[in-house]
């Protein structure tokens, strides 16, 4: 391995990626891929402990995959494959599970607050999640796990299981993984709010339409103390302050920060200048998902060799584990 070491990255498929996927994941996934050698998982299993009916997980895991490549994960250097297929990791997670004591299970903050989300599909998968991405993450010989500050318990979790299995087993055959925080601006959704999220429809994907972003862009709360165009406003507090700092060029930002304090611009103006702005930065992405989409078979290939790989890493660690833990 000529790179700085191995990086696992997984998330659920929820179809077209909007831009707090992009600025607090994707971005990031893209730029590891310079320094390390890059494992991205789509993790479908792990998304049928909360959805209802499989009806559009394929869909959903196709578009993402689509975004992804779209954005420049580079297939032919990283990974990138659907959890379910490799089944190895649900072999791996049995084993884990008999290392991992229920009471620190049922006493992670996630599984309480997906009991409190859902108390009438209290299921088994919920409470096993760590596990299983403990899974996803050892059976790679994972050294980083780039993810938001919401799943670092996770990750601290998993290296204890790690600990576990290798001090019961007395072996060094699985590898504790570090987390790496990954520092984002918080994306807020067009309510000005919450954070953006598709559940919330306060999102704008990248795959929209020039027309539809700017329609979204235009939905915007912006400070809500600025009611009249005559009112100065704060962007500090402005949401399409935060987003103009991000996505357009400084000169841009310099006058909308002077302009909307003395009421010389409002915020239509501002808005319109931001979806511009906007629009201009999702466009090679948006031409690149355009070339990607007219291929057929491409993604479904790029998954399907991407398992390919990753089934073999997964079968190289699985005979490890099973000689560490001395199963006949
Ligand atoms: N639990 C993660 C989330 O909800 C997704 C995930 C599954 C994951 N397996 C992983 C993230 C392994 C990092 C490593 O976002």
């Amino acid at each position: 391995m000529s790179k700085k070491g191995r990086v696992f990255s997984g998330a659920r498929p929820t179809g077209r990626q909007h831009l707090g996927n992009y600025l607090g994941a994707i971005k990031n996934y893209v730029a590891l891929q310079e320094d390390y050698d890059c494992v991205y998982c789509i993790v479908d299993v792990h998304a049928l402990t909360t959805v209802e009916t499989t009806e559009n997980l394929k869909q959903n895991t196709m578009e993402m995959a689509l975004d992804w490549l779209a954005a420049g994960i580079r297939p032919e250097e990283s990974i990138l494959f659907v959890q379910s297929q490799v089944p190895q990791v649900m072999e791996l997670h049995t084993y884990l599970s008999m290392v991992t004591q229920l009471g620190k299970l049922t006493d992670l903050p996630t599984f309480k607050e997906k009991v409190r989300q859902q108390p009438d599909n209290v299921n088994y998968g919920l409470l096993g999640y760590p596990v299983l991405m403990t899974a996803d993450i050892v059976l790679y010989k994972t050294d980083i796990v780039p993810v938001g500050i919401d799943q670092a318990p996770h990750i601290e979790f998993a290296r204890e299981i790690v600990r576990s299995f290798n001090f019961r087993y007395n072996t060094k055959v699985l590898i504790e993984p570090q987390v790496k925080h990954t520092e984002v601006p918080k994306v807020l959704g067009i309510d000005g709010k919450e954070k953006m999220s598709k559940s919330l429809n306060n999102h704008i994907e990248l795959a929209a339409t020039p027309e539809e972003t700017k329609k979204r862009v235009l939905e915007m709360v912006t400070d809500p103390a600025r009611i009249k165009r005559s009112d100065p406003g704060n962007p500090d507090v402005c949401n399409v302050f935060t987003m103009h700092k991000i996505f357009s060029p400084q000169s841009d930002v310099d006058m909308v920060n002077v302009e909307c304090r003395r009421a010389g611009i409002g915020c239509v103006e501002c808005k319109t200048l931001y979806a511009r702005n906007l629009n201009k930065h999702l466009e090679p992405f948006r031409a690149k998902r355009a070339e990607l989409a007219s291929q057929p078979d491409l993604v479904s290939d790029v998954l399907n060799d991407g398992a390919k790989r990753a089934r073999a890493i997964a079968d190289k660690t699985m005979a490890e584990v099973r000689e560490a833990m001395q199963l006949p």
